[in-house]
């Protein structure tokens, strides 16, 4: 993949960068509803709008992640000149990434269960929470990696 067309590289990029963003900022927007819905319920209606648009989320954001991630992955490692703390950084990420797709997969309890018991703690202890976080610390870790690649290239050029 070293030889790839640039342009090939700037969609994988693109895609991938577009769905960090959707995935980060929808979350966020998940958990401002979850913080109103604490103090004005949401309605029938809305609350599975909501969990629908979730669910979408969650399954396009993660297999857009695996494709361009995978392909970005191979991209770099063909580079002579990335060492072993820029893996250890991505897999690190990776990790990250498996525990936050993991719990951001609906567990297996039928969803009329999960419905009749609400979550009782407040919306910033929650699950939501928890993955927005874990999609934060991610985000970082990306811009960490780019850094410390873009660093090797000058080293080495
Ligand atoms: C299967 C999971 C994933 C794999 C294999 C993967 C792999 C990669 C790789 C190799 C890069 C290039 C890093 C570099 O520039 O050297 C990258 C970039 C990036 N990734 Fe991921 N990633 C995954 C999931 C995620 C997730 C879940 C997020 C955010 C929540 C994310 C956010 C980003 C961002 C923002 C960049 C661009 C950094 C930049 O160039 O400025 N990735 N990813």
């Amino acid at each position: 993949m070293a030889e790839s067309p640039v342009a090939l590289l700037v969609v994988l990029r693109y895609i991938h960068v577009l769905a960090a963003a959707l995935w980060v900022g929808g979350g966020i927007v998940v958990l401002a509803a979850a913080a109103v819905a604490n103090m004005t319920p949401l309605t029938g209606t809305s609350s599975a709008l909501l969990a629908r648009t979730v669910g979408r989320l969650v399954g396009t954001g993660f297999a857009v992640f695996v494709v361009t991630g995978v392909l970005l992955t191979f991209n770099r490692l063909a580079e002579q000149s990335i060492d072993a703390a820029y893996v250890a950084v991505l897999v690190s990420k990776l990790l990250l990434a498996l525990a936050m797709f993991r719990l951001a997969v609906p567990g297996r309890r039928p969803a009329a269960t999960k419905a009749a018991t609400p979550d009782p703690r407040p919306w910033w202890q929650s699950r939501t929470a928890l993955i927005v976080g874990l999609g934060l610390a991610i985000y970082l870790l990306s811009l960490i990696l780019n850094e410390m690649a873009e660093l090797s290239f000058r080293s080495v050029g």
